[in-house]
């Protein structure tokens, strides 16, 4: 640029630069870009969650997520069949069910309705993939993701739980069954549970690196699963660390993880990278609520370009290293795409 301009007629001189190399080349053309271009993101890479609840024709929005749902199995059907149609290769169940208790016994009702939509869908969008979240937190009367002994969550009797749902959850039909609760021992005790009872072929993503994080705070509205009392800082990762990461990651493959799961997705690009480099296994990244809403609510108030922030964000996310990206963004990302 010129140092001294005058309204539109500023005079630039200059001696012509001797540069071997100018990157700028490849930059010049949509065509250029095209051609070199590093990352490519696909309706392939998205899985899109759903939250659904019981009764009929049921559509409610989450305040705090706007373009989110709560669905009533046929609805969650519908919400499903499009998905499938905009190019998304699998959703993700929560269940947001009728009865809640002390131990989270709702979890492993083969009527409730993660457990009724999952056969649901599997009849309705048979290609479709159907991925169920297993923990206990929608389902326990205090919101914590397990069985509460002297005030903290007892790691083994909950493990006990979460495979009662895994095991529901797979005989209902799903594909893949994805702990988020933390526990310890959780993905070997799951697997054996599948084995023995005939389901070898369903598939474990295990959220291995989930990180105790603010950016949850949305889906917590949407699943009504914010805990009563206290946090989640005894199960869940310090934001802090990342060779603990590595560490859990491993862990979960030995016990038997068919893909691993980092989340929060933006704020620990870092680590998708070092596991994806690490292991090289199939590793998902989620891009949770809170991520969701922040460009959400950016985008309402004329702050940033919703589309773009969009894009930028996802192919961030692919770039350090995510084969699957769970986001709630995967249907408008996939019409994006196609
Ligand atoms: C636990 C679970 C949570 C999320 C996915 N599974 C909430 C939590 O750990 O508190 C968060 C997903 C999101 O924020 O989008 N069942």
């Amino acid at each position: 640029m010129a140092s001294k301009s005058s309204g539109t007629h500023a005079h630039v001189s200059h001696a012509p630069l001797e540069l071997r190399r100018r990157p700028r080349r490849l930059r010049r053309s949509a065509a250029m870009r095209a051609l070199v271009r590093e990352t490519r993101l696909s309706p392939d890479n998205f899985v899109y969650p759903l939250f659904v609840r019981g009764g009929e024709g049921l559509r409610g929005e989450v305040g705090s997520m706007p373009g989110v749902y709560q669905l009533s199995v046929d609805e969650a059907v519908r919400e499903a069949a499009a998905a499938r149609a905009d190019g998304v290769q699998g959703v993700l169940l929560f269940g947001l069910p009728d009865e809640k208790d002390i131990v989270g016994s709702s979890a492993y009702d083969p009527e409730a309705p993660v457990q009724t939509a999952v056969r649901a869908i599997k009849r309705e969008v048979p290609d479709l993939l159907v991925v169920t979240d297993v923990c206990l937190c929608e389902y326990t009367s205090h919101g914590h993701c397990g069985i509460i002994v002297d005030d903290e969550i007892a790691n083994d009797p909950t493990v006990e739980q979460l495979a009662r749902a895994a095991l529901s959850h797979a005989a209902a039909g799903a594909d893949v069954v994805a702990p988020s609760d933390m526990m310890d021992g959780r993905i070997g005790r799951i697997r054996e549970a599948l084995d023995e009872a005939g389901f070898a072929q369903v598939a474990i993503m295990s959220y291995a690196a989930k990180y105790c994080s603010a950016f949850y705070g949305p889906f917590r509205d949407a699943a009504g699963s914010a805990p009563a009392f206290g946090d989640r800082r005894s199960h869940q990762m310090d934001p802090a660390n990342v060779e603990e990461a590595m560490r859990e990651v491993e862990l979960d493959l030995e016990e038997g993880a068919d893909i691993v799961m980092v989340k929060p997705a933006l704020a620990y690009l870092d680590v998708i990278s070092r596991v994806k480099a690490a292991f090289g296994v199939p590793t998902a990244a989620y891009q949770v609520s809170g991520e969701y809403a922040m460009i959400k609510a950016a985008a309402r108030n004329g702050w940033i370009e919703e589309p773009r922030a969009m894009m930028e964000t996802l192919t961030s996310i692919r770039r350090a290293g995510a084969d699957i990206i769970i986001s709630y963004y995967a249907r408008e990302a996939a019409r994006v795409l196609a």
